[in-house]
């Protein structure tokens, strides 16, 4: 897509990788419509175009989606473009997980641009155009102890997001799943569950990373972008090769849950 006056919206975009994002686009000259339940520090996505528009709410309450299509359309007249980014960890061994929690953390996760794809894919199927992007996680495809509801989570959304573009083939809108490895952000003090350990020295990718590769694949049409860092690109390769060495090497950095530090220090 083009992205020099696209009108596109962002969830979670307070902080973080949706913050990136926004900053990113409008560089780009997008249009913007933001959303997250605060505006946080404010000056996101604020380029040399009209400033952003902001829609405060939660994004399991379909009212926030309906909100933000209407404010693109009436701001801008047109939406061309979804990010849903807003979402939360959760972390814990699976038989330590609260059902609560990941109740919680599965509307946010996946009933959340759930709601997005309801109120924007119809007006972008009558124009004939548009795009929506999903930010699942590289967990979706790579197990990692203590992170399992989490992953089901995000899994779940990549196969909304993969049976989603393929609905949509033929009506010009398109669809992009997004997946990130471990990310430097606010992500591990916002997650559910245990706490997750400090890790120091651990390499992880900036938000400017992602937010660089995902404006890429949009503007390129790519259907599926993974966003890793080289040692995770090589773990990645090494799980194709020997799945077993890979997961007792995961077991042996991150743990098993077996004691309640156990488990990853990582914020996928
Ligand atoms: N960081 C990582 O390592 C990593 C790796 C892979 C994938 N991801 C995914 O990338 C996305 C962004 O994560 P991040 O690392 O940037 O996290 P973050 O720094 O914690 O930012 C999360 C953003 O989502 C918003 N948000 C959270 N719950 C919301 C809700 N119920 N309704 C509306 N907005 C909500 C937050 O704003 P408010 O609190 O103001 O609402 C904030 O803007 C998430 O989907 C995450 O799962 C992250």
């Amino acid at each position: 897509m083009h992205l020099r006056d696209s009108v596109v919206i962002v969830t979670g975009a307070s902080r973080g990788i949706g913050r990136a994002i926004a900053d990113r686009l409008a560089a780009e000259g997008s249009l913007l419509v933001l959303v997250a339940r605060s505006a946080g520090g404010g000056g996101q996505g604020e380029g040399e175009g009209p400033a952003p528009r902001w829609v405060t709410g939660d994004v399991v309450d379909p009212d926030t989606a309906r909100k933000a299509v209407a404010a693109a359309l009436e701001s801008f007249g047109r939406l061309d473009a979804v990010i849903n980014n807003a979402g939360l960890g959760l972390r814990a061994p699976v038989w330590r997980i609260a059902p609560e929690d990941l109740r919680y953390v599965l509307d946010v996760n996946l009933i959340g641009p759930l709601n997005f794809i309801r109120a924007a894919v119809p007006p972008m199927v009558e124009r004939g155009r548009g795009l929506i992007v999903n930010v699942s996680s590289a967990v979706a495809r790579r197990p990692v102890p203590s992170l399992g509801g989490y992953a089901a989570t995000k899994a779940a959304l990549l196969s909304l997001s993969e049976t989603l573009r393929m609905e949509l083939s033929g009506t010009g809108v398109e669809v992009l799943s997004v997946l990130p490895g471990s990310v430097e952000t606010g992500f591990k003090s916002a997650a559910r569950g245990e706490p997750y350990p400090e890790r120091p020295g651990a390499v992880r990718l900036e938000p400017t990373d992602v937010a660089d590769r995902v404006v890429r694949a949009m503007a390129a049409g790519r259907r599926e972008v993974a966003v890793l860092s080289r040692s995770e690109r090589l773990a990645l390769l090494a799980g194709r090769v020997a799945p077993g060495l890979v997961e007792k090497a995961l077991l042996r950095r991150y743990g098993g849950g077996g004691s309640p530090g156990d488990g990853p220090g990582q914020g996928v």
